[in-house]
């Protein structure tokens, strides 16, 4: 049986047809974020799921996952480091390339923020294409740290970007046409 939590999280976000683009039907968190029991309640679905696993890494996807991620790290007692777009960690970085509708960006992790062995999780608000959290797993293992698992609040499953994540298991709270 689904949690009752889940149906009342879900009629909390804000579907915003042609938006950014013509033809691209947005799922907008946001009116989420107002709703102080709907952010709560998601926040405590991860905890309850990442809590006692021996996670260590909290890793969170700009600009969504930083949202999600920081409360989800302290909940569980792991660090949270975010994965950005490029040009934006002040540090040493490794980047991952990875492809868009049209073209590719890159996605960047701070050198020395995970260490090999810790157990992740990485997190965001929405799966698509897949493309996105696909560059993110490849980044944490280039570092020799173990993707215990991705986590997204909504996942597209008619765009099949679970199929691009290698097998890497994909927990989700809302699935959305
Ligand atoms: C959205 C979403 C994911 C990504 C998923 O971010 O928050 O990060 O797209 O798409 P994919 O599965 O097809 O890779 P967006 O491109 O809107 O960037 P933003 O978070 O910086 O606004």
């Amino acid at each position: 049986p689904q949690d009752d939590r889940i149906e009342r999280i879900a009629s909390t976000i804000r579907v915003i047809p042609n938006f950014p683009k013509p033809g691209i039907i947005f799922q907008d968190i946001t009116t989420m974020l107002l709703d102080p029991k709907a952010f709560k309640d998601t926040i405590d679905l991860f905890v309850e799921r990442y809590s006692e696993k021996g996670i260590s890494v909290v890793a969170g996807i700009e600009a969504r996952g930083f949202i999600f991620g920081p409360p989800i790290a302290l909940a569980i007692g792991a660090k949270f480091v975010p994965l950005r777009k490029p040009g934006k960690l002040p540090g040493e970085v490794i980047s991952e390339e990875y492809s868009l509708e049209y073209g590719t960006d890159k996605m960047e992790m701070h050198v020395g923020a995970v260490e090999a062995g810790e157990r992740a999780v990485i997190i965001d608000d929405l799966i698509a294409t897949g493309g996105t959290l696909c560059a993110a797993i490849k980044l944490l293992e280039r570092v020799e740290a173990e993707v215990v698992e991705c986590a997204c609040v909504i996942e597209l499953p008619e765009l099949k970007g679970r199929e691009r994540l290698g097998g890497k298991p994909l927990f989700v709270l809302i699935k959305s046409a």
